[in-house]
Formats: C-alpha cells, structure tokens, sequence
C-alpha cells in the first residue's frame, strides 16, 4: 500500500492517541505496572516517528489525566520520570522540527516536571513541523470549564462581547487554541469511551477502537486506523 499520501490524501488534519492498555500490558507479562508504563513509553516514541513519516500534521497523545492522580504515588512517580526523560530527549534531539505543544493544567504538576516542559516547549517554538502535543494533568471538562472562567472574567472587565463569542472564539481559550479539531481519535486496549479527552475538539471525530494493548501497537496498527478512518461517511450532521 501506498502509505506515503495516506495522511495527505484522506485529509487528515489531527489524530488524538488514548494510549491505554499498559497496566493489562504489564499484568500479562508478570510485571509491575510501571514496567508497562515504560515499554508504553517507547511505543509512544515509535508511534511519534511514524506519525512524521506518514506525514500527520498534528497528533495529541493522551498522557495522563486529571484523574490519574488517584493512582498509587509510586506509578504516578514513575510517570512523571518518564515523562521527563522524553523532555530531556527533545531537547537534546533537537526535536526532529517538532512543535511540541502539552495540553492540561500544568499547576498540579510538580515544578521540575513544568520547568522542563517550558523549556521543550520553548525550544520548539520556531520549528515547522508536525505539532505534537502531550496532554499532560488534562480532562476536557476541566479545560471547558477554565475556558468558560476566563470568558466570564472578559465579559465582567468589558474586554468581550458575548455577541462575538462564536465556536472559533470560544475555541481559542481552550489548551488547543491554533490547532485544528480532531478528525480521528485512536483508543487501543478494547475499551470503547473517549474518557474526557478532547472532548470539545472531537465533536465530530471518528472513533476507531483497536484490541492491541498500547504497548504493543505498532505502525501498522496506525496505519489501519487511518484506513478504517477512510472507508467512514463522514458527514457533519448533514446528508
Ligand atoms: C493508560 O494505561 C496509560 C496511562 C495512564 C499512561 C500513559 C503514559 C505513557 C504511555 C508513558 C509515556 C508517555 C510519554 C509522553 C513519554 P493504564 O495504566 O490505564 O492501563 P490499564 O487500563 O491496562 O491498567
């Protein structure tokens, strides 16, 4: 197959990741949790190589959720490692032209954790490449309810005209501001719900569910998912 104009050529603007399965991953194999965590890490940089070579203008991974926290401290530590590691190898890898964008509240994090993200973020900033983006402490409705807060104190101080907040103006205080919506959304482990992730900006995605457990999902598990993305109708709510 020509995988080369996949992407291109089925018009693909933004692919969202749940990454889920590593803990039953793990659990397979007889190993702790945080094992799973650390193989799911490196298919996570496997499946970002082979969103550049397919050419996806924009992917967001789904990193770790806001409801994450209530995991035990020593696999929410080792998350957070692992999530470290990736920024220092950014920065050293010159990020392939990356533009690293991460997604969520970043208050709860711990200042190590942040201050690094900044400075990915930061030395991507002028890169031209595809946009790859980390939620990290992210839940959509939190990030509509944030956006909802920054609207109203607009609103009270005079600067916004609640007649000029159309969905594009809305959109613009949300993590994503700049980004195109989700077209495709990619959920591996079996489990069929979107769990809070973009929940605003995957109105209109299409879901394809895969029964790999994330650590093992492979390019050609990417690859199907985009083909099965190309054989939907897709529609917009018109005929
Ligand atoms: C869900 O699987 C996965 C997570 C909560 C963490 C995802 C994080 C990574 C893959 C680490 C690497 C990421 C970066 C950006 C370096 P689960 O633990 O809920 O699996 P289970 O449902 O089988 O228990």
């Amino acid at each position: 197959m020509d995988t080369e104009n996949l992407v291109h050529s089925l018009g693909i603007r933004h692919i969202g990741i749940i990454m889920d399965g590593n803990g039953r991953w793990a659990k397979k194999h007889g190993l702790p949790r945080k094992m799973g965590h650390s193989k799911g890490a490196d298919t996570f940089r496997n499946c970002l190589n082979s969103c550049i070579k397919l050419g996806v203008p924009c992917v967001t991974f789904y990193a770790f959720s806001t409801e994450n926290w209530s995991r035990p401290k020593e696999e929410v530590d080792s998350l957070m490692r692992l999530f470290c590691t990736f920024m220092d190898e950014m920065m050293k890898l010159q990020s392939k032209n990356i533009r690293l964008r991460f997604l969520g509240d970043r208050k709860a994090l711990p200042d190590d954790v942040r201050k690094k993200m900044a400075e990915a973020e930061e030395m991507t900033v002028n890169n031209t490449g595809m946009w790859c983006c980390i939620a990290l402490n992210y839940g959509g409705r939190e990030e509509i309810l944030n956006a909802a807060r920054k609207i109203s104190e607009l609103y009270h101080s005079g600067k916004l005209d609640l007649q000029s907040l159309d969905e594009e103006r809305f959109s613009s205080f949300l993590y994503t501001d700049g980004l195109p919506y989700v077209d495709l959304v990619i959920r591996p482990s079996g489990e069929k719900r979107l769990s809070n992730f973009l929940i605003w900006q995957a109105a209109y995605a299409e879901f394809v569910f895969m029964d790999v457990l994330w650590p093992d999902f492979s390019e050609n598990d990417l690859i199907d998912a985009i083909v099965e993305y190309g054989k939907r109708d897709r529609r917009f709510g018109g005929v």
